[in-house]
């Protein structure tokens, strides 16, 4: 084996291999050959696999494999990946299994039903990474994704994010899926960017569009967040996001950028637990989950009251 002089290579040559691991020969033979029944079989042949080894296979489809690339998403370039969620490879891509798993497991848990071919809904979808993932066990008919910004419908379209994606509003009134009722609503790194009013709008709108027996997962920040932000972007403290999230439980700091009705809707936020318990009275708060590999998101699983 030949050991690359540089560190970033030597990182990158380990990040393949582990990858490889995974993605096995065998699996790609059986897959493409699943697809040549079509898309129904291939699908199938999917939901069987371990999510892991799904995420993994998705990073990089070999050309060899005309079918599968053909019915399957492409990889966003580390660029795509860095400027939605701040991180990329397979460093991103273990957050990414590891919240798929938790929400299958907790829709299990908390619903007492598998999560497989259910009606799903991404909020706040970006460039389309989780929705890659959910494929596998959702298939493409029941997978729905919006987000209020073209830009990110752009991404999931340049990288054939197979679902019905939509555009939504930074305060909405309703989903952009008139008459659709979704099993499972899951918002990924949203919650942890909201106003307050855009929180409760956003969460208002899924109420009206989660079935009765269905699941609402969303993440926050613990306050604990305010130091890494403060060592992150160099500033002096965040007394005042500290304060408010000790006081209240919620605390927001906006980016600067354009309001929407009048206020900015987009920042940074932290939410506890007590203040999901007492405010969101529509929701009742089932569960928690933490991954060791993203300790800033704390996983919500809440069910419609
Ligand atoms: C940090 S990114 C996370 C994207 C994706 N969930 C993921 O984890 O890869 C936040 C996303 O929320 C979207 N967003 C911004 N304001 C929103 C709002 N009011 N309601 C829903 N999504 C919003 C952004 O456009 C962006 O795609």
């Amino acid at each position: 084996m030949i050991i690359p002089d540089r560190y970033e290579d030597w990182l990158a040559q380990r990040e393949r291999q582990r990858l490889q691991l995974l993605a096995e020969h065998e699996i790609w033979e059986q897959l493409e050959s699943a697809a040549q029944s079509g898309e129904p079989a291939l699908f199938a042949a999917l939901r069987d696999l371990p999510v892991d080894t799904v995420g993994a296979l998705l990073m990089d489809i070999p050309a060899r494999y005309p079918l599968l690339r053909r019915y399957l998403p492409s990889m966003a370039s580390n660029e795509v990946q860095e400027f939605w969620t701040g991180s990329h490879g397979l460093d991103l891509l273990l957050q990414t299994c590891g919240f798929v798993r938790s929400v299958r497991d907790g829709f299990l848990q908390y619903t007492g039903r598998r999560l497989s071919n259910l009606p799903t809904l991404d909020y706040g979808c970006g460039w389309g990474r989780i929705l890659r993932v959910m494929l596998s066990l959702v298939g493409p008919e029941n997978l729905f994704g919006c987000d209020p910004w073209h830009k990110s419908l752009e991404a999931c379209d340049g990288h054939h994010i197979r679902a019905n994606i939509a555009l939504s509003d930074y305060l909405p009134t309703s989903l952009p899926f008139p008459g659709q009722q979704f099993s499972l609503i899951y918002a990924f790194s949203v919650f942890t960017h909201l106003s307050e009013r855009a929180a409760d709008a956003a969460l208002a709108a899924c109420r009206r569009h989660v079935a009765p027996d269905g699941l609402m997962v969303v993440t926050v920040r613990p306050g604990a967040y305010w130091d890494k932000h403060a060592a992150v972007f160099g500033l002096p403290d965040m007394e005042q996001q500290k304060h408010d999230h000790a006081t209240r439980g919620f605390a927001f700091l906006p980016h600067d950028r354009e309001a929407v009705d009048g206020e900015i809707t987009y920042g940074d936020t932290s939410i506890s637990p007590d203040y999901i318990r007492e405010r969101w009275t529509d929701w009742e708060l089932a569960g928690i989950d933490r991954l060791l590999q993203d300790p800033t998101q704390t996983i919500v699983f809440l069910k419609p009251r």
